[in-house]
């Protein structure tokens, strides 16, 4: 007994003297422990050959820092033209620049899945399809929510879209008769791809266009929290920290059931579920999911109707409205082919070839058009972040290259887009005759705006249809003049590329033909 009093009184002071010497030491030790567990990870990692920033080689730190700096599609651009195809941008993650790779890594089937990343973005509690990381559960809601958003179904819709279009006519009519003729291009097109999106998911216009402003700062916040989630998605486990913390809801200002987009979407259902979506004599997105729903209850919940519908707002107004600003910008800096869209568009009126309200098809004969949309989405896709993939575990070889299970792959289409082998000369350059002179077929197949393979964008044929109605439809009507034609647009990439500053003098146009 008395052997064993002596032991632990031996112990006790063994761990006494060691907390004394932590508490004394405590800003030697714990910048120690960073330094070792940085060279462990830096050094003790199957993918320690792969070039990269010395900080992405021991820590997440680069990738956290490059999303908080708003433009790490530019420090991805950078760090691939400095180190080559393949670069560590993390302890175990890479990013590819090759587009072949790319394909590889996107193709369904090859057992890539997302990785945490994208479970940060809300509603972890019910994954709609974009945050959804069990490929198997993610194949069943893709499968019950692809009918709604095929291009048939979606021309179906094109009378909400009409209704948006003269909406938007009307505020850019009545800006024309004012005395410096000032718009605000770029927020009226955000406003625009956020109400269409209301239309087309809840029969419900959310307002923005008629305010002509971002009502209660719904817009900014779907920013903000796109800021946190692509900062944040860096680094996944501090999410329980921050956002999924059980306290967060005591917190003013952060139940997003608040929020105006998730207050309608709220409304909307509950409206649907007491008067029942089969009565309504409009089929809007929402409406479609309902009945996808009926058919099968099980597999595609209540709960999965309300997180698509609700998730579409967030995933494609941004989305929608950048490409469209990134369009406009290009075009009406440069005089020539300002000019030479409007002569295309004229033409094709005057020959009775484009109707008031431009219609798809007509549209596909656009060659011109098509060709600065292309180019518009190649130079800047309206995604800035990575999309990230995880190696499956048994391995793989991409490019010749082997890769261990669970290596995170990244992916970015701004480098991936300025591939010079596929997208010819001048690939930093926006020049949409390279879709007309060159192998358009092949370009086309490494186009990545819309991501790929089972995860390709569930809004492309929505986001489409509504780029080739409304751009033409405002380039026939309306002469634009860019207030600041030699300043770019100012922009972050949060998740989205979030752009501001696309002012013009707007005028109407004379009647052509
Ligand atoms: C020009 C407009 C758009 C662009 C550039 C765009 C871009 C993308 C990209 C790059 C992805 C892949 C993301 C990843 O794998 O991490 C994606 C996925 C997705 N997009 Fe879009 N998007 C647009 C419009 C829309 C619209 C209008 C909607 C809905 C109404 C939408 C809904 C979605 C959804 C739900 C996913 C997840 C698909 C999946 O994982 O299976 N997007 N989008």
């Amino acid at each position: 007994m008395a052997v064993l009093n002596t032991d632990t009184a031996t112990s006790d002071s063994a761990v006494v003297q060691a907390i004394k010497i932590a508490r004394q030491y405590w800003f030697i030790l714990i910048p120690v422990f960073f330094a070792i567990r940085f060279f462990c990870y830096k050094f003790i990692s199957p993918i320690r050959k792969y070039p990269g920033p010395f900080l992405a080689s021991g820590s997440r730190a680069w990738k956290v820092w490059s999303t908080y700096s708003g433009h790490t599609e530019i420090d991805h651009i950078n760090i691939h033209e400095r180190y080559g195809p393949i670069v560590r941008i993390a302890p175990n993650e890479l990013s590819f620049s090759s587009p072949a790779a790319a394909k590889e890594i996107l193709a369904a089937g090859k057992g890539f899945h997302k990785t945490d990343f994208y479970g940060v973005f809300p509603p972890p509690e019910n994954p709609d399809i974009f945050t959804e990381t069990r490929e198997a559960v993610h194949a069943v809601k893709k499968r019950y929510a692809s009918n709604p958003y095929s291009m048939a179904t979606m021309q179906t819709m094109t009378g909400y879209i009409e209704d948006t279009e003269k909406l938007l006519s009307s505020k850019f009519d009545a800006m024309c008769q004012t005395k410096d003729q000032y718009c605000n291009l770029g927020d009226y097109l955000h406003y625009y791809a956020f109400d269409v999106l209301g239309e087309i998911a809840f029969s419900r216009k959310f307002g923005f266009l008629e305010a002509g402003y971002d009502i209660e700062k719904a817009i900014k916040t779907i920013d903000d929290m796109q800021w946190y989630d692509g900062i944040i998605g860096q680094i996944p486990e501090w999410d329980f920290a921050f956002r999924r913390n059980p306290l967060r809801k005591y917190i003013p200002g952060l139940d997003t059931g608040k929020f105006l987009i998730t207050r309608m979407a709220i409304e909307e259902m509950d409206q649907r579920k007491k008067i029942g979506s089969k009565e309504l004599e409009r089929k809007d997105l929402l409406s479609q999911l309902f009945a996808a729903h009926d058919k099968a209850p099980d597999a595609f919940k209540e709960g999965d109707v309300f997180a698509v519908a609700h998730g579409a707002i967030f995933a494609g107004s941004d989305s929608t409205a950048s490409t469209m600003q990134s369009f406009c910008h290009h075009v009406l800096r440069e005089p020539k082919i300002y000019a030479e869209i409007k002569r295309e568009i004229d033409e094709a009126t005057a020959a009775g070839k484009l109707s008031h309200m431009p219609q798809w098809n007509e549209v596909q004969a656009l060659l011109y058009f098509q060709a600065c949309l292309k180019e518009a989405m190649r130079i800047r896709p309206a995604v800035g972040l990575n999309i990230t993939r995880l190696v499956p575990p048994e391995g793989t070889e991409i490019e010749g290259t082997r890769l261990p299970g669970g290596t995170k792959v990244a992916l970015n289409g701004w480098v991936l887009h300025r591939n010079e082998a596929i997208f010819g000369r001048d690939p930093k350059a926006y020049r949409p005759e390279r879709w007309l002179e060159g192998d358009a077929k092949n370009m086309e197949r490494y186009m990545f705006q819309f991501g790929g393979g089972s995860h390709l964008c569930i809004g492309k044929n929505l986001a489409l249809l509504e780029m080739n109605k409304t751009l033409p439809f405002l380039f026939r009507e309306y002469e634009f003049e860019l207030l600041k034609p030699a300043e770019d647009l100012k922009y972050h990439s949060t998740f989205f590329v979030v752009q501001s500053g696309l002012e013009v003098k707007i005028s109407k146009r004379e009647k052509q033909g």
